[in-house]
């Protein structure tokens, strides 16, 4: 609020009286007591109502008045004249732009509602003003902000419009196929590769539904577990697809659900009920399979077959050696042929094994030991009433290169049992036990009740080449063996399955 006052007068008794007046008013009362002293105290001072005499010496009223609104063009004017003076009143008026003309002698209370009046005008020209600029700056302000805010919008619609275009190169330069589909498995969107597999279109495949697209149930399973399943996991499926053309292929589908807790993928237009389904031909991977399968077919059909010569090679030579021992006439001699071949029967017994075993890299040793006795029963002629057998075995299943030797060594064993333990068709018992001692070992007993041997035999110093072999064979299972004569001849044999992988 401006309430300063200024009074120019050339009587002082005037500017007096004047003042007296607004003695109960809360103005600034400032004074001049001619024309040029009122345009300095302007100068110098925000004035906003100003009373003027016309008749002054030197400067008039009205030429005052004029200059003073070139310093305050704003304040209120008023000009105080004798009746006389009427014509130079108007002047004032006109030139010097005075609000109000005051006739002197004054009434006192005109003047006072006139000057507050002035003030009042002044001060509401002075809002008015305030208010209008305010205005304008905040129009201002607001086209800017307006302005900025555009720019800004741009820039990210740019930015979107660049993102989309990003990720919907990415997804076409994909090489599997991808689909988007909607929790009913209806195909929302895919990529290039997608529609190369099948040989489709954008427009024929858009709103599909996906197991269409099959021809076995795999790929529906699938679906109605999406619909169903309010979980977001991962689901890897295999299936037959078709193509437009009706050709099938295999294919390996993997569906994740598409997430939406980015602002990204939501300014995408995406929702949270999409999946991503990845969808990989399978064809060439098929075909592969197939070949390696066949092909180990075939390494097994082979290795059979190379199983089955060297059983039948083997039995050739010891049918050799049979034929041959016929014509020694020193039984002596002929044993040994007969070892020999029993030898070699032990080992064609292995690879006959092993080409009707499964596992063709794997004999099961109870089984071959079961036979292996059984075939020196045989050939020895000695039947079961006389000598039992009774074997106690675990399933047992050993390499190749285990089952060999414990087979040449059994095959001593038996043989000396055989031939020595019970003589002039004496009575007895063989008991065998095959177990599995720890993770490593196996433990092999063959058990006589027969004649025995020498009380002071030593087997770790026996010369003769049945013994000595199961010596050297022991050794190559990496095993320890031990002789018991207490009660017949009994040989606990304990080694490692050495092929094992
Ligand atoms: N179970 C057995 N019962 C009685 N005597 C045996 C038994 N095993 C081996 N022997 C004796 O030990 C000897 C050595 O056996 P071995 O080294 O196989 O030679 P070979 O059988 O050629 O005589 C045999 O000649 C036999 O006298
Ligand atoms: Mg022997």
């Amino acid at each position: 609020m401006n309430n300063t006052l200024l009074l120019v007068d050339d009587e002082k008794q005037i500017l007096r009286s004047l003042k007296r007046l607004f003695i109960d008013e809360d103005y600034d009362i400032l004074t001049a007591m001619s024309g040029e002293e009122g345009l300095e105290v302007l100068n110098e001072n925000d004035v906003a109502v100003i009373i003027s005499d016309q008749m002054m010496p030197g400067m008039r009223g009205a030429e005052f008045l004029e200059k003073s609104r070139e310093i305050t063009p704003d304040s209120i004017r008023m000009v105080l004249s004798g009746y006389a003076e009427i014509d130079s009143a108007i002047d004032a008026i006109n030139l010097g732009g005075a609000f109000r003309y005051i006739s002197k002698p004054w009434n006192d209370a005109d003047i006072i509602s006139s000057v507050k009046e002035a003030f009042a005008r002044y001060n509401l020209q002075k809002e008015h003003d305030r208010l209008e600029k305010l205005t304008i700056q905040q129009n201002e302000e607001l086209n800017s902000f307006n302005s900025k805010l555009e720019d800004a919008l741009d820039k990210r619609t740019q930015d979107l419009a660049q993102t989309k275009k990003y990720v919907v190169a990415v997804l076409h330069s994909i090489a599997e196929g991808i689909a988007v589909i909607d929790q009913n498995g209806t195909i929302q969107d895919c990529n290039e590769a997608f529609l190369a597999m099948y040989g489709y279109t954008f427009d024929e495949v858009k709103n599909m539904e996906l197991h269409t697209l099959s021809v076995d149930d795999e790929t529906e399973r699938m679906i109605s577990y999406i619909k169903n399943s309010q979980q977001g996991d991962t689901i890897k499926i295999e299936s037959i697809h078709q193509r437009k053309d009706g050709s099938q292929f295999p294919i390996e589908a993997t569906t994740v659900i598409m997430h939406n807790n980015d602002e990204n993928h939501q300014s995408l237009g995406l929702t949270h009920a999409m999946r991503v389904m990845s969808i990989r031909d399978t064809t060439n991977q098929k075909q592969n399979e197939q070949k390696i399968k066949d092909s180990l077919e075939e390494k097994a059909v082979l290795l059979r077959e190379i199983y089955h010569r060297v059983k039948n090679n083997m039995q050739v030579i010891a049918s050799m050696l049979k034929l041959q021992a016929r014509y020694i006439d020193d039984d002596h001699y002929a044993d040994i042929f007969h070892d020999c071949e029993h030898r070699i029967q032990s080992m064609a017994l292995v690879h006959e094994k092993l080409y009707r075993s499964k596992d063709l890299d794997k004999i099961e040793l109870r089984s071959y030991l079961k036979t292996l006795i059984h075939d020196l029963f045989e050939s020895y002629g000695v039947s079961g009433r006389r000598i039992t057998l009774s074997i106690h075995a675990d399933e047992l299943f050993v390499s190749l290169d285990t089952a060999i030797p414990v087979g040449l060594i059994t095959n001593e064993l038996i043989s000396n049992t055989l031939k020595y333990a019970f003589p002039e068709n004496r009575q007895g018992t063989i008991d065998i036990t095959l177990k599995t001692l720890n993770e490593e070992e196996l433990f092999l007993q063959t058990k006589d009740n027969g004649a025995g041997m020498k009380t002071d035999f030593d087997i770790s110093a026996s010369n003769s080449l049945g013994l000595k072999l199961v010596r050297t064979l022991t050794r190559q299972l990496q095993g320890s063996l031990e002789f018991n004569g207490d009660d017949g001849t009994e040989f606990n044999l304990t080694f490692k399955d050495i092929g094992k992988k």
